[in-house]
């Protein structure tokens, strides 16, 4: 009787703790979430509910400026197109910094962090924001360098790096002494664990390898893809993250199609979860279907632009939406023409769940053509199946250099080092300039002194007769 009691209530407690495990998974809120509107001086809430805090009162960021604290505002109406609208309201104001300054935020737990610096530059009387130039970075890792945004649109830089101090520093310094640096917003918010792991598959023209030490990466988000989907907004996404469609970057010759499911994506433990990609991601696909062709070689292909002599990640997101079956699907991926997964299954990959999300992540570098060429290709199993080969989704993201720079060769100790230059060649000049202004006031003064004297010895030796130059020195030894 006791122990059925137990079982009871020990039913009763595991279904609550399930209840409230899937809950708070249904719910991820970052323990750090710091949301800045800079140059405000209240509070901004987007259309998404999130509330941006103004700098210059803010308990979660510092600003240690060292120039001037200005903040700006836009005159007119904004020229924003439709995609920029969510962040509009924290576009309208602009900090605006003549020299080296920073922002410290409280840390409260260490890991990967995602940052996102919003630049709209409008234009003001006395500032005009298209013409700042600078440079932006955290205490290790550069993240713009010569940095200028681009007229009339908005920009979002996002960054995805460790923090392991108590604090993270972003600080921004104009590029030369006669430029300014600015920024709109700041995101800063502790990214899910499972968010980035630490290894990846290490594609090299002759071999994979494992790649390690992704943690100790910085990296830049260059492409966010919803492949054969809609555009997917902050409003749907688990991090507020923005993911693209996929047609202006797939080649023409790929013949594929695309895929909407309905039914549920079934998040499992070792999978992907809800915030690694939202179900708005992993619901949509764009499949390929050899099987009427006689072509078998035919791939799916999509080609970026990036950098050239540069390393990224590239995370490749699968869910198979689209078989009718387990283990039918099977397929290849290239990277840049190098097979970099063979006879991928994703029923294995998936423990035998359908609709079941799955990502792989590699690594690679790229000399200097600066594209990624990125295709999916039937695999030699499976050849009479349904379909031949699925992508739901796509991120990019570019690794620093060896500088620990993401934008630029030059580390933070060498831009600090020049800043300080730069700093110190002002105070040079100004203590150069107060000097002279010194200077000429003390022989202004001392005119001053002589004139005074001079018309008050006039008054009082004129009406004595005397030639001219020995006056003088007789009334110049006077006041002496
Ligand atoms: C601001 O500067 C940019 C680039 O220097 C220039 O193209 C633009 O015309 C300027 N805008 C105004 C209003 O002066
Ligand atoms: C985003 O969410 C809204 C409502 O929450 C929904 O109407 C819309 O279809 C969703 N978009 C996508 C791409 O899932
Ligand atoms: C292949 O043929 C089937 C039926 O004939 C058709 O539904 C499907 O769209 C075709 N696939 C392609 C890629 O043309
Ligand atoms: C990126 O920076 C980290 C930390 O400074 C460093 O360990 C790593 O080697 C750098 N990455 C590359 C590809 O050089
Ligand atoms: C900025 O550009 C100048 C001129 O191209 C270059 O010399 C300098 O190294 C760059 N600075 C950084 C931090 O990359």
């Amino acid at each position: 009787m006791r122990n059925t009691r137990n079982r009871e209530d020990l039913h009763l407690i595991s279904f609550l703790l399930f209840f409230l495990l899937s809950y708070s998974a249904a719910l991820f809120s970052p323990p750090d979430n710091h949301l800045v509107d800079c140059g405000s001086s209240s509070a901004t809430t987007l259309d998404d509910h999130r509330v941006f805090l103004p700098d210059s009162n803010c308990r979660s960021a510092r600003l240690v400026s060292g120039g001037p604290k200005i903040s700006v505002s836009a005159d007119g109406e904004s020229s924003l197109d439709r995609e920029d609208l969510l962040y509009a309201p924290v576009y309208r104001t602009a900090r605006v910094f003549t020299a080296l300054s920073s922002y410290e935020f409280h840390i409260s737990s260490k890991g990967t962090y995602i940052i996102r610096l919003h630049f709209y530059p409008f234009s003001t009387r006395r500032h005009n924001l298209s013409s700042a130039e600078f440079h932006v970075f955290s205490s290790v890792f550069v993240l713009l360098s010569n940095f200028t945004a681009s007229p009339d649109t908005s920009s979002l830089k996002e960054f995805i790096l460790a923090v392991n101090e108590e604090k993270l520093v972003i600080s921004f310094v104009p590029a030369s002494s006669n430029s300014f640096a600015f920024v709109n917003a700041i995101e800063v918010i502790s990214a899910p664990v499972d968010l980035i792991g630490d290894t990846a598959r290490y594609v090299q023209p002759d071999q994979i390898v494992r790649f390690d030490g992704l943690l100790k990466q910085a990296m830049e988000t260059l492409y966010r893809i919803n492949i054969g989907g809609p555009k997917v907004t902050p409003f749907n996404d688990t991090l507020w993250r923005t993911w693209v469609p996929d047609s202006s970057f797939l080649d023409s010759n790929s013949a594929t199609k695309t895929m909407y499911f309905s039914g549920r994506i079934m998040y499992q433990k070792y999978g992907a979860s809800r915030e690694v990609a939202p179900d708005s991601v992993y619901n949509t696909a764009r499949i390929m279907d050899v099987s009427n062709s006689s072509d078998s070689s035919s791939r799916m292909t999509w080609i970026f632009s990036v950098d050239h002599d540069r390393r990224f990640l590239i995370r490749m997101h699968f869910c198979d939406i689209a078989s009718l079956a387990l283990n039918e699907l099977f397929f290849n991926v290239y990277i840049n023409g190098y097979l970099a997964y063979e006879d991928f299954d994703i029923s294995a990959a998936t423990g035998r769940v359908l609709a079941s999300p799955y990502y792989v992540d590699f690594v690679t570098d790229v000399g200097s053509s600066g594209l990624l060429h990125l295709s999916i290709s039937p695999s030699r199993i499976g050849a009479a199946s349904r379909v031949d080969g699925l992508l739901n989704g796509l991120e990019i993201l570019k690794i620093n250099n060896t500088a620990g720079s993401l934008n630029g060769e030059l580390p933070v100790a060498l831009i600090l080092q020049s800043s300080r230059r730069g700093t110190f060649g002002s105070t040079l000049r100004s203590l150069i300039c107060g000097l002279g202004f010194m200077i000429l006031s003390v022989i202004g003064f001392m005119l001053m002194l002589r004139w005074r004297a001079e018309s008050k010895n006039r008054v009082s030796w004129s009406p004595l007769p005397m030639d001219a130059s020995g006056g003088k020195n007789a009334k110049w030894s006077q006041t002496v």
